[in-house]
């Protein structure tokens, strides 16, 4: 884990990137892993708001929305990270379905990149069709999910915590490695142990900020 100071760049609006932060590659988060930040001129500020990686940037990343409104190209920010465990893209994957339960998918946008450059044919099941997505993804409903699931050799899901029963059927269906971003809170990054990211597994309780926030589907349900 390192710590250092990152600047926003470009935001943007409408956009599933929410800003280009630059800072030094150590910082950069992997897919589904997070970065905690704040703005310098905010040092009252109660909790630092976690940064997930939409896509990747020569010198820095692209954040996944949203993010603070304040947060204005020039802004100064404090990051700690990467944190957590992020995504596990199989080499061997060929056909990924990305799945954004929670109506944002834009912490899943940052597997179209290694997806791609390893050949991958990619559907994204989304309420709606995200702007500046490629045009090679297929977008579909989310009702698509059950007939989705057998296609695939890797799914990777982004959902709300409360949505973990409604994925569970998933297991039956497909027979690939799914990984599950679960959005909980995450506002002391396993720190101070607030306890406020717990959620109930399989074998007990599990903390999305240090266990997670992605996990294997199969070991938690
Ligand atoms: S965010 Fe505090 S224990 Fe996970």
């Amino acid at each position: 884990m390192w710590t250092g100071t990152g600047r926003i760049d470009e935001t943007y609006i409408d956009n599933e990137r929410a800003a280009r932060i630059l800072c030094d590659t150590p910082l950069v988060p992997a897919p589904g892993q997070y970065l905690l930040a704040y703005a310098l001129s905010e040092p009252d500020s109660p909790l630092a708001v976690p940064v997930f990686r939409a896509a990747s940037h020569p010198r820095g990343f692209y954040a996944a929305k949203p993010l603070p409104v304040a947060w204005t190209p020039g802004t100064i920010l404090s990051l700690r990270g990467p944190l957590g465990h992020g995504f596990h893209l199989p080499a061997s994957a060929r056909r990924v379905a990305l799945v954004a339960l929670g109506g944002n998918p834009a912490r899943l946008f940052a597997l179209l990149e290694p997806s791609l450059n390893q050949k991958a044919e990619i559907t994204l099941l989304a309420e709606s069709t995200p702007v500046g997505l490629p045009p090679a993804i297929e977008v579909l409903p989310l009702t698509a999910l059950a007939e989705t699931a057998p296609w695939a050799d890797y799914m990777a899901i982004d959902a709300p915590r409360a949505a973990l029963p409604n994925v569970q059927s998933l297991l039956a269906s497909s027979g690939c490695p799914i990984d599950i971003l679960v959005e909980t809170p995450l506002p002391c990054g396993g720190i101070a142990e607030c306890g406020v990211c717990a959620i109930t597994c399989r074998n007990g309780v599990m903390l999305a900020c240090k266990d997670g926030p992605v996990f294997n589907l199969k070991a938690i349900l």
